[in-house]
């Protein structure tokens, strides 16, 4: 049996517990806020972590699942607190929301610190609250669940199923080729999002909600759940009366997280065919655990690991679908021995434990090993003379024919070069071209934002072309699809090969061999590296500037380098590490 906590163990303690000025203070400003002692005394403090925002559609809902949060921690002897923090809006904020995914895991990392906490609830699911809401939790290590959004609702258009992005892509790029009229594309608009919850196709928010449930850190099952269902709100309360046991038994995510259950993350979103941004995310939460997670592990899970979801956007279904036919459970019951049922998870009990028994009720959207929607290469990792620190494809969401392919290089050298030319039907560009974007990457774009979809031109639209091979150090967003080659490390901002492209450049690119080559005579590569000038930075201060001096290429999770445990200030010397003592 594990061995409890006593209330005086509980970090809260210093604060309420003991009788000096300051708990003086503490006690009659908790009494200022209408609560007695009995609320509180000798009771877990549970940090609610909450995301909500008025400009974040995805987390409506927030506002009353915080009160089931609560619920649930009122019901198991607790005491909640909601925190608001930063909401990182995936359709609203500019350039990119991974330009703040380290500021809201530094935001949860020191409301956590600062503050009473025994224990935290993590409520995210819009794009990078995710992992950045994790990754903070991670790295103070206190007791934490993750209470994830949920996706919203199928849209609707004319009787069929939209899908978030995936649908807005394709509608947009038949608007483009004159195929769908105005008022098509205005229904598109009114139908494509109907309800509170996430993007509901496999993009980066299932994926990586996905992956949190893989890793242990939800409630078996919290992951599937579609926003508006009632089953999502019990979920809610469930996840408070339970982080109130895991302070009592002090279970951390350094408790939780290994590398084995970092690999069966990764075994499930390439298992889903889910978002090229979670290897991103995947090896910052990794590192912060102490786990060495590179990108070439994604690749050789994803050599061995069918593709079983058929959703959206490399099959055919929604996550509504997909909690209908069993969800994740069932999904993870199909990969069989792909994963290690033995790791610890947040209810105490083992994944395989978790899982047992969950049944698939609808075999065409998750699928049996014998009818894999693909038999391997949800994701690859290439490299290359383009891209010696590695870039990423989604072989699961591109036409198969375009595996392999050799092209003349139409270079664009930032975004807005390619916003001003990609329709021009001057354009000197074929079907067999491949595009090229530059300055789109961590420090270039800056943020990495989701360019790496690069429109097709319109002249090829009309010409029925829907894909492309094109290059960039951007990301793309999960619900995004086609022959894109994204990632490119080091980005061209930092003097990578990608900034030395010339239009007319051959490339070549081999997804079977995991290749991606800039075919011009070394000394030309040479020549051209050695006249190459850095730009100028796109930011001189405030957060843009502490971003640019710290965050790190894609390869390494484009976490800032402060952030990582073993960071010894640049100086060489010993981190003091632990909690400063508190006053
Ligand atoms: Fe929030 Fe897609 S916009 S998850």
């Amino acid at each position: 049996m594990t061995a409890r906590k006593k209330p005086e163990e509980l970090r809260s303690h210093r604060w309420y517990g003991v009788n000096d000025l300051r708990s003086f203070g503490h006690r009659s400003r908790t009494a200022q806020m209408g609560y007695h002692p009995s609320d509180y005394r000798g009771k877990p403090v549970i940090a609610i972590i909450n995301t909500w925002s008025d400009i974040n559609p995805c987390h409506t809902h927030f506002k009353q699942r915080v009160e089931e949060v609560k619920r649930g921690v009122w019901q198991a002897g607790g005491f909640p607190v909601e925190m608001p923090a930063l909401s990182l809006s995936e359709p609203f904020q500019k350039p990119t929301t991974m330009l703040y995914r380290n500021l809201l895991a530094m935001e949860t990392e020191e409301l956590l610190r600062s503050y009473p906490a025994d224990g935290c609830v993590l409520m995210g699911g819009c794009d990078k609250t995710t992992p950045a809401l994790i990754m903070g939790a991670v790295s103070m290590n206190l007791p934490a669940i993750f209470m994830p959004a949920g996706p919203m609702l199928r849209g609707d258009y004319k009787g069929q199923f939209l899908g978030s992005g995936s649908d807005t892509w394709k509608y947009w790029a038949e608007l483009r080729a004159g195929n769908i009229a105005e008022r098509d594309w205005q229904d598109v608009e009114d139908g494509i999002a109907r309800s509170p919850g996430h993007c509901m196709t496999m993009g980066t928010a299932s994926t990586m909600t996905s992956a949190a449930e893989a890793l242990g850190l939800t409630l078996p099952g919290a992951a599937s759940i579609p926003a508006p269902d009632s089953r999502h709100a019990q979920m809610a309360s469930q996840t408070g009366r339970r982080i109130v046991d895991m302070v009592w038994e002090d279970l951390k995510p350094s408790d939780i997280l290994t590398e084995r259950s970092f690999r069966n993350a990764v075994t499930t979103v390439v298992g889903l065919g889910g978002s090229t941004n979670s290897i991103v995310h995947l090896v910052a939460m990794a590192k912060r655990a102490g786990i060495a997670l590179g990108i070439d592990e994604f690749d050789a899970i994803a050599r061995s690991t069918p593709v079983l979801a058929n959703l959206r956007p490399g099959g055919q279904y929604l996550m509504e679908d997909f909690y209908y036919a069993g969800g994740l459970r069932a999904f993870l019951v199909q990969l069989g021995e792909l994963i290690d049922g033995t790791q610890r998870t947040c209810n105490g009990k083992t994944l395989g434990e978790n899982i047992a028994g969950a049944v698939v009720h609808n075999p065409d959207v998750i699928r049996s090993r014998d009818r894999a929607l693909l038999e391997r290469d949800g994701l690859a990792v290439l490299r290359g003379n383009l891209a010696p620190g590695g870039a990423i494809i989604k072989p699961a969401a591109m036409e198969a024919r375009l595996r392999r392919h050799r092209g003349r290089a139409v270079v664009f050298k930032d975004y807005g070069d390619m916003a001003a030319r990609i329709d021009d039907p001057a354009l000197d560009v074929d079907a067999d071209s491949v595009i090229v974007l530059q300055s789109a990457g961590p420090q270039g774009a800056p943020g990495m934002p989701e360019w790496g979809q690069l429109p097709i031109p319109q002249k090829l639209l009309k010409q029925g072309v829907r894909d492309m091979v094109r290059i960039s150090d951007a990301r793309m967003s999960g619900t995004s699809y086609g022959a894109c080659v994204l990632h490119v490390t080091p980005e061209s901002h930092v003097g990578g090969p990608l900034a030395f492209v010339h239009n007319g450049d051959m490339i070549a690119l081999d997804v079977d061999a995991r290749r991606i080559e800039l075919e011009i005579p070394e000394d030309e590569l040479a020549r051209r590296r050695a006249a190459w000038r850095p730009p100028i930075p796109k930011f001189s201060r405030g957060y843009g500037a502490l971003y640019l001096k710290h965050i790190q290429q894609a390869d390494q999770g484009c976490d800032f380098d402060f952030l990582e445990p073993d960071y010894d200030g640049g100086a060489g010397h010993e981190a003091a590490g632990g909690d400063p003592e508190i006053h």
